[in-house]
């Protein structure tokens, strides 16, 4: 049997031909622009931070799982510190602008204690299986400062849009999509203490400028075809 170790990471598979393989007739009839939804994500959760009274400018952040490394292109400069990992070097080797290092493992972050105030895993967690994922979610609380905050973004598996998408996809053949009472559940056994849960992805790009006041509006309601979960991490 392989341990977390000896396993070739799956990713490595997947990135030469990342893009080609996330190509989905309903997802590019969402969006034409696959930066779209990484542009929402950061709306997101730069407006969260506020929310929790965060000053980006003096944070130090980590995504966990950052893949070819967009979100942290697209919003890095705004941070005091941007970093990123993931276990596959695959992934990793498309980006050269910003600063990322490979995981040993998927358990292992390759950061001292305490080290970054604020953690993102984005569409990560529906590739973690078992006990990675409770081994994942100790790790980024060991890393995270005390009281820091971690952001959890996931595909929501109560959209059937999403749902759909997933299904198609040869990315997430082995994908096992997890709803936000369950990450809740995973972060709050690593002591963290939920914050908010928003529900994202109600409109497509077209639509999104003039309805974007009515998706914040509906963020409560679990039918976005994503959600973003803020967790504090124990002092
Ligand atoms: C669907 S991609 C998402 C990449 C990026 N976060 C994004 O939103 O574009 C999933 C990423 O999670 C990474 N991953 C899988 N298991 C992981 C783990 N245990 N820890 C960190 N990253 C992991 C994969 O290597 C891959 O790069």
């Amino acid at each position: 049997m392989q341990t977390d170790r000896q396993a070739r990471p799956e990713f490595d598979a997947y990135a030469p031909l990342y893009a080609e393989l996330l190509d989905d007739p309903a997802r590019n009839r969402f969006a034409q622009d696959p930066l779209h939804f990484h542009r929402r994500k950061w709306l997101l959760v730069q407006r969260l931070l506020s929310r929790a009274g965060v000053n980006v400018a003096t944070q130090r952040w980590l995504d966990v799982g950052c893949g070819r490394g967009e979100l942290l292109e697209l919003a890095g400069s705004n941070f005091a510190q941007a970093i990123g990992c993931d276990p596959s070097a695959g992934m990793l080797s498309s980006q050269a602008s910003i600063k990322v290092h490979k995981q040993p493992s998927p358990t292992e972050l390759p950061f001292a204690d305490g080290s970054v105030d604020f953690v993102t895993a984005v569409c990560v967690y529906h590739h973690v299986h078992g006990e990675a994922r409770t081994g994942l979610t100790n790790e980024i609380r060991r890393v995270l400062t005390p009281r820091g905050l971690c952001c959890i973004l996931e595909h929501n598996p109560w959209n059937p849009v999403t749902r759909g998408i997933v299904n198609r996809c040869p990315v997430d053949v082995d994908a096992e999509l997890l709803n936000a009472p369950a990450a809740r559940t995973l972060l709050q056994a690593s002591g963290f203490e939920p914050v908010s849960t928003n529900y994202f992805l109600y409109f497509p790009e077209s639509l999104f400028p003039p309805f974007s006041a009515l998706e914040t509006m509906l963020s409560k309601l679990p039918l976005g075809g994503q959600y973003a979960l803020l967790a504090r991490a124990p002092s």
